[in-house]
């Protein structure tokens, strides 16, 4: 299973590369206006930090003109790039488009089974069903998961599931175990799952225990 984080902040993702967890970067608009600072400076610093995992950067034309050619500009800037399209009819235009041309597309604002089925079929490297959004208005999100795998074993699909609006813990092991490609984590996720209270307990106390041992040899 891939490890991507989802932030536009390239502090996080020094930091997430420190702990050899990162797969790929997500972004979306409101992850770039968080940073706020110049949207080239800041896709260009993404870049240089994560110059060879997928970095999906995300269009703001809601037709499939103008997102061919913002997405194209986009992928000028390095081979590693994938255009997040979000999914309309218009974005899924665009999705073909780009993936005759050997662009990667990531299909974004996913929420139910028959929207993930036209992005795999229209073949799109990358699916990204949002499971967070799903929980806050009291839909299992990870229900949409569980479907989407089905469909994508049943037929074969190529893309890869992006669980996308995690929120916790819970969403990235539920994720592993259903067996969806990728889930794209908060940093504040990423640190959570690294922790457990008694492995907090467990190791203050070998090391008081440790203190009694005699001739340590370290
Ligand atoms: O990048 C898309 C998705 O992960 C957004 O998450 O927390 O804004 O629902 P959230």
């Amino acid at each position: 299973m891939k490890f991507f984080i989802d932030t536009a902040d390239v502090n996080e993702i020094r930091e997430a590369k420190r702990l050899h967890f990162l797969d790929g970067v997500t972004t979306n608009p409101t992850l770039i206006a968080k940073v706020k600072k110049p949207f080239w400076d800041v896709v260009k610093s993404i870049l240089a930090e994560v110059p060879d995992k997928p970095v999906s950067l995300e269009v703001a034309s809601t037709d499939a003109e103008g997102m061919i050619k913002e997405g194209e500009k986009l992928a000028e800037l390095g081979k590693n790039v994938v255009i997040k399209i979000p999914m309309t009819p218009e974005g899924l235009k665009a999705v073909s488009y780009f993936e005759s041309k050997g662009i990667k597309t990531n299909v974004t604002l996913i929420f139910s089974p028959a929207q993930a089925l036209l992005a795999m079929k229209v073949g799109a490297s990358y699916i990204s069903p949002f499971v967070g959004r799903l929980d806050d208005i009291s839909h299992a999100g990870m229900d949409l998961i569980r479907q989407i795998k089905q469909i994508k074993d049943n037929y074969n699909f190529k893309s890869e599931i992006i669980v996308a609006s995690v929120r916790n813990p819970v969403h990235v092991i539920e994720s592993a175990m259903i067996g969806a490609d990728i889930a794209t984590i908060p940093y504040s996720v990423i640190a959570q799952l690294t922790k457990h209270p008694l492995t907090d307990i467990g190791l203050e106390r070998f090391l008081k225990d440790w203190e009694s041992v005699p001739e340590k040899p370290f």
